[in-house]
Formats: structure tokens, C-alpha cells, sequence
């Protein structure tokens, strides 16, 4: 069987990346094969993570479009240009709308820094913090047009320690998603995620 053609959409640091990059060498992704990068900014540590790995990088820079719509445009065709079956949100700092999204149902997912719905957004290690949850953790989710509001595929838990920072809770939380989203994108390779409406199991 052909190998599912995973594309990478990513704004800074890309330490996401490099879990599925990794995965990827190790043979934990299963079926899926990391085809290409795209990040939205020049320059960024993900980028050359990319280049390091000979993963095919480019850079759709939003602030060249006055318009999502123009950004989200462009933005699709070079994702489809790559042959993309799936492609995955890894700290991509942008809102997709349906421009991107039509076409693409069930195949576009994201990786985010707490249990959803609670925090969703940007700094949901710092609202987390000022909320006072005792426990919060990561999700991967299917992408719809809202703001982190997809179907959820998979989380996991960590706890808020009294001392923490944003920094030590951040940390904490990465390490979870460097474990989540490769087996997500594995698990999806296999054909063993089935959605059904807001549920999404996992099939055998
Ligand atoms: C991660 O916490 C991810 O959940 C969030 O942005 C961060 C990106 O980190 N969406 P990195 O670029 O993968 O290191």
C-alpha cells in the first residue's frame, strides 16, 4: 500500500515536527511518510528541522496576503502541489477557514497544549495557570473552521504542579505531545480512527 503523504504546517520552534520526523526514522509512524513542510514564517527553527531531514520546506508568508482567503489559497496549493493525504498542525499559529478546509474533511488535524474544550487559543499553558486546574494536558484534534473546536482523537493528562511556571508546565505538556501526535498520525495511517460525528474511536 502506498504510504500516506503527511504534509506539516508549522509557525516557530517545531519541536512537533521533529517528534514525527523522528517517529518517521524509527518506523513508528507505520504507514505515514512526512512529505513536506510548509511554515508560515521565514526563518523559523522548524524550517531548517525540515531541511535537516531532507523533508522538502517551504514558506507561504501570511503577511504577503491582505485576505485569509488569499492566504488560505495559497496555502492549499502548495499543500496539494506536495500530494498531501493528511496534513498536520504542529504549533501552526493560523486559523484555517473553510477555503483551506473544503476538500479536505477528516484529513487535516492539529496538536494542542490543553485538554479541550477548556483553553482553547493561544497560551493555554498561562490560562491554565491562571484558571487553577490541577490537571491539564494535550489534544489532538480534527481541524474545523472554529477555534480548536474539531472532534477530538486522542489526550493526555499531565498534573499542574504548585511550583510551576509557564515554562516547567509547557515543558511538561511537550513532552506528552511528542508522544501523542506521531501515534495519532500512525494510528490514522492504519485506518484505525473512525469519526462519527463529535466521537472519534479508534478501531482495530
Ligand atoms: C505546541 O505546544 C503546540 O501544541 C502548540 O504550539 C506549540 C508548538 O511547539 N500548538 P513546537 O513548534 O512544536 O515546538
Amino acid at each position: 500500500m502506498a504510504p500516506m503523504r503527511v504534509v506539516v504546517l508549522v509557525s516557530g520552534g517545531g519541536t512537533n515536527l521533529q517528534s514525527l520526523l523522528d517517529a518517521g526514522w524509527t518506523g513508528a509512524l507505520g504507514a505515514a511518510e512526512i512529505v513536506g513542510v510548509i511554515s508560515n514564517k521565514p526563518g523559523v527553527r522548524a524550517l531548517e528541522r525540515a531541511a535537516a531531514a531532507g523533508v522538502a520546506a517551504r514558506v507561504v508568508d501570511h503577511r504577503g496576503f491582505a485576505e485569509r482567503a488569499a492566504f488560505d489559497s495559497a496555502l492549499k496549493a502548495e499543500v496539494q502541489s506536495l500530494g498531501a493525504d493528511l496534513v498536520v498542525l504542529a504549533g501552526f499559529m493560523r486559523v484555517l477557514t473553510e477555503t483551506f478546509l473544503a476538500g479536505f474533511e477528516d484529513r487535516v488535524i492539529n496538536i494542542h497544549p490543553s485538554l479541550l474544550p477548556a483553553f482553547p487559543g493561544v497560551k493555554a499553558q498561562a490560562q491554565a495557570l491562571h484558571y487553577g486546574v490541577k490537571i491539564t494536558g494535550c489534544t489532538v484534534h480534527f481541524v474545523d473552521a472554529g477555534l480548536d473546536s474539531g472532534a477530538i482523537i486522542s489526550q493526555a493528562a499531565v498534573p499542574v504542579l504548585d511550583d510551576d511556571t509557564e515554562e516547567s508546565l509547557q515543558a511538561r505538556i511537550l513532552a506528552e505531545e511528542h508522544r501523542l501526535l506521531p501515534a495519532a498520525v500512525a494510528d490514522l495511517a492504519a485506518g484505525r480512527v473512525r469519526r462519527e460525528g463529535r466521537r472519534v474511536h479508534r478501531v482495530l
